[in-house]
């Protein structure tokens, strides 16, 4: 693994929810590379101790001493930590920016010299299901390897252009949301028709399994699942017939096309912010 032969120590900087999740899933995988935490609370440094990481206040310490950074602070937060660790000690270094909405240029642009990344993983990785999305402007291969062996300790690794990530964001980021909503619709129907939630709610997470295993294994379109199981005259085609006429697909295809927009708007903010605080 191209992970463990290049890299000694990873710095995370802001060992909040997200970051903490990688620490947890490299510590699991890598149990053999060094990981420096950074937080400002005492509760949020305590927790990234538990998880096995050495922590510090300081950051300009922990980039220093990483040879690969994650940047799991918010957004807002970025300024802050580029005023307090300056701009040269990043050079070389391989550095993950899993925050929302500032764009690679920026990020290359502040990171001078430095090997830039841009991740959105999604809440899957706290059962190592994560679908990750990676994007970079540069060739070096051997980072790229680097930081797709780091992120497939959260689950699934998919390279994509940057332009993807706002849709990423909606489908991925936001689809966990989505799917439970649905599954919570679909339980509720079994409900109404006399069934205890409980058997309910496992045998639709068993179904929605099954069907992604069913569809990922045959590699066919949905389409074709879907016509097998409908019999002429039967009860699936009864319950399309109302999917069909309450509009279920359009409104799914348009709610995916509002967290997009949603997530493109909030990612064009962010990154006018980071350049009007440092005035790029
Ligand atoms: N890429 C993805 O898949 C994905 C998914 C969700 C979120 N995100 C992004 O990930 C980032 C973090 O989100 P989150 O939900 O994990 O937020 P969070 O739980 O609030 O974590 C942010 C952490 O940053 C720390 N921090 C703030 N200022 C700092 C400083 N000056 N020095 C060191 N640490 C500092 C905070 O420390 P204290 O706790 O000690 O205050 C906090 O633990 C955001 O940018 C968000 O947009 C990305």
């Amino acid at each position: 693994m191209s992970l463990s032969r290049d890299v000694r120590t990873i710095a995370v900087i802001g060992a909040g929810k997200i970051g903490s999740a990688i620490i947890k899933a490299i510590k699991e995988c890598y149990p053999d590379i060094k990981l420096i935490a950074t937080g400002r609370r005492d509760i949020t440094l305590e927790n990234a101790k538990s998880l096995g990481a050495d922590t510090t206040r300081n950051n300009k310490e922990a980039v220093t001493k990483a040879d690969l950074i994650i940047l799991s602070v918010k957004p807002h937060h970025f300024p802050v930590i580029i005023r307090e660790v300056g701009r040269d000690v990043w050079n070389g270094k391989k550095i993950v920016s899993v925050m929302a909405g500032i764009k690679l240029r920026t990020l290359e642009t502040v990171l001078t010299n430095a090997k830039v990344f841009r991740a959105m993983t999604n809440i899957n990785a706290s059962v190592k299901k994560a679908s990750t999305a990676i994007s970079t402007l540069n060739n070096d291969t051997y980072a790229k390897e680097v930081i797709g062996d780091m992120f497939k300790c959260l689950g699934t690794v998919y390279w994509v252009p940057e332009e993807y990530i706002d849709i990423w964001t909606a489908l991925a980021g936001s689809g966990p949301a989505f799917i439970s909503e649905i599954i919570d619709a679909l339980v509720l129907g079994a409900v109404a028709s006399g069934m205890p939630r409980d058997i309910a709610y496992k045998a639709i997470l068993d179904v929605l399994e099954g069907t992604a295993i069913l569809l990922k294994n045959r590699d066919v379109h949905p389409a074709e699942v879907r016509d097998e199981v409908t019999t002429p005259g039967g009860t699936t085609i009864r319950g399309l017939a109302v999917m069909e006429s309450r509009g279920i697909k359009s409104a799914l295809i348009e709610t995916i096309e509002a967290a997009y927009k949603r997530s493109f708007e909030i990612g064009n903010d962010i990154d006018l912010y980071i350049k009007k605080e440092l005035n790029l």
